[in-house]
């Protein structure tokens, strides 16, 4: 363990690795919503700003911006493959615009035959189960009532299917519960049954190492977006073997993807080009690749420790709050490992009504809803199943009133900067909400006055 992480961390990180720097936040608010996007880190601003006076079209020119840009380019799949231990000669990245882009890319990338099966679990978000959907038949191994994954029910499934499994597509780490699912063994399982695996990282890249290769293990297929892992939007990386993405024609077709058209035909070009239809997101890869970069001089070992020890204390934290249920493992000493995720609910509170009380009330931010993960949510939260006319009529009434709200939960989660006291101030402040849950006195000036905020931050963002 390492040193300065075997106590409660008591004030902002008291580590020996230096505290990572983040861009500048939003002064007085606490985020505890890096689940759904983290903020940038000082470095990642500064690799995009360095690169950005200079760059021009990638492998489109021999002008030299364009030259710039075309190594640059290059040089940020190293840094993806290295935060991974990937192989450069037998390894490609694709660069996307974000997880949900680059699963849609795999998922034709993939020859399926007719009856091939993927098996997905209980746990997906929705981004790595809808699309499977829509390319082979899929089987659902759910989860248990804390969202856990048991081995034994994936390999039954397996079994069941046995010998037309192609794929299996399982998160690397609950978007909901912080579950980790052990990826190891499952790869393990999967290739027992001549099965391919697909790791969905976008909520473990940043919280644990993760590497492609360990041993004679192999994750054959990895994705995980940029925003996530302290860069901005529009990029995310898939990483696999070279040759399970020249089988097909690519998701996207057009420009960068050929390399010989004539009235109708065309040749595609090998990987990763074949998957990067349009001119790439340069600065995009620059803010994902440094972040890697990033992340691998932290050490993830130390980030995963310090994660650790501060969701025990918000485990313990939110145990002892008036009328609060956790949903996810139960065990607040954190035998099995868990990514700082935790969501619950409030007694006699919507929601989406515990979430506006933070915000308004006490500057924390966090999310409330289902997380685009509405069959595990559904199954923590014990709703019956519906028949197939009640779920239509629900269907129509939320399309019809995107006002209405789902049964959801409130979900905090931990990043980089979090510190123990803001883990303390959020359970203070759901000690009080519990206690008298009326909006407080003031709330309408200062939704106002967040209003008028928000207002003078976007006029800043264009001023001059
Ligand atoms: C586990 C998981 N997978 C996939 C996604 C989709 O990521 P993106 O919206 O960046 O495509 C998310 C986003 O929350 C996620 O948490």
């Amino acid at each position: 363990m390492h040193p300065a992480t075997n106590s409660e961390p008591s004030s902002r990180p008291s580590l020996s690795w230096s505290d990572p720097p983040l861009c500048e936040g939003t002064p007085g608010y606490v985020n505890l919503d890096h689940a759904a996007t983290t903020p940038a880190l000082s470095v990642v601003k500064q690799a995009v700003d360095a690169a950005l006076p200079y760059y021009g079209g990638v492998h489109r020119g021999r002008g030299f911006n364009s030259e710039l840009s075309t190594e640059l380019y290059q040089r940020c799949r190293m840094e993806v493959l290295e935060l991974l231990g990937g192989d450069p000669l037998r390894h490609v990245v694709v660069f996307g615009r974000n997880t949900t882009d680059l699963i849609n890319v795999l998922s034709h990338s993939i020859a399926f035959d007719p009856g091939d099966v993927v098996v997905v679990t209980g746990l997906e978000h929705h981004s790595n189960d809808l699309p499977w959907r829509r390319v082979a038949r899929v089987a659902r191994v759910e989860a248990d009532a804390h969202g856990g994954l048991s081995e034994d029910a994936v390999e039954a499934c397996f079994k069941r299917h046995r010998g037309r499994v192609k794929l299996l597509a399982v998160t690397g780490a609950s978007n909901v519960t912080g579950y980790l699912p052990d990826i190891g063994l499952l790869a393990d399982l999967a290739h027992r049954y001549g099965a391919k695996i697909f790791v969905d990282a976008a909520q473990l890249v940043a919280h644990r190492p993760l590497r492609l290769v360990a041993g004679e293990r192999e994750l054959d297929f990895v994705a995980f977006s940029g925003h996530k892992m302290y860069a901005p939007f529009g990029s995310g990386a898939l990483v696999g073997a070279r040759e399970a993405f020249e089988q097909r024609a690519p998701f996207a077709s057009g420009g960068g993807t050929v390399s010989l058209v004539t009235s109708d035909r065309q040749w595609w070009l090998d990987a990763p080009h074949r998957q990067e239809a349009g001119t790439p997101n340069l600065l995009g890869a620059v803010a994902l690749a440094r972040a890697c970069r990033a992340l691998r001089t932290l050490d993830l070992r130390v980030v995963a420790e310090r994660e650790r020890t501060l969701t025990r204390r918000l485990l313990r934290g939110l145990s002892a709050v008036p009328g609060a249920t956790l949903y996810g493992s139960p065990d607040p000493d954190l035998r099995r490992d868990r990514v700082g995720i935790v969501p619950f609910n409030l007694r006699g509170l919507e929601h989406a009504e515990v979430a506006e009380a933070l915000a308004l009330d006490h500057g924390i931010s966090v999310r409330s809803g289902c997380f685009c993960a509405q069959p595990l949510v559904t199954r923590l939260l014990g709703r019956p199943e519906l028949s197939e006319l009640d779920y239509a009529a629900l269907a129509s009434h939320l399309r019809k009133r995107p006002d209405a709200r789902m049964p959801g939960m409130v979900r905090v989660s931990l990043g980089l900067c979090t510190s123990g006291e803001e883990v303390d101030r959020l359970c203070q402040a759901l000690c009080e909400i519990a206690a008298d849950p009326r909006p407080s006195q003031g709330r309408d000036e200062r939704r106002r006055q967040r209003r008028n905020d928000i207002a003078r931050m976007v006029a800043g963002v264009f001023a001059p």
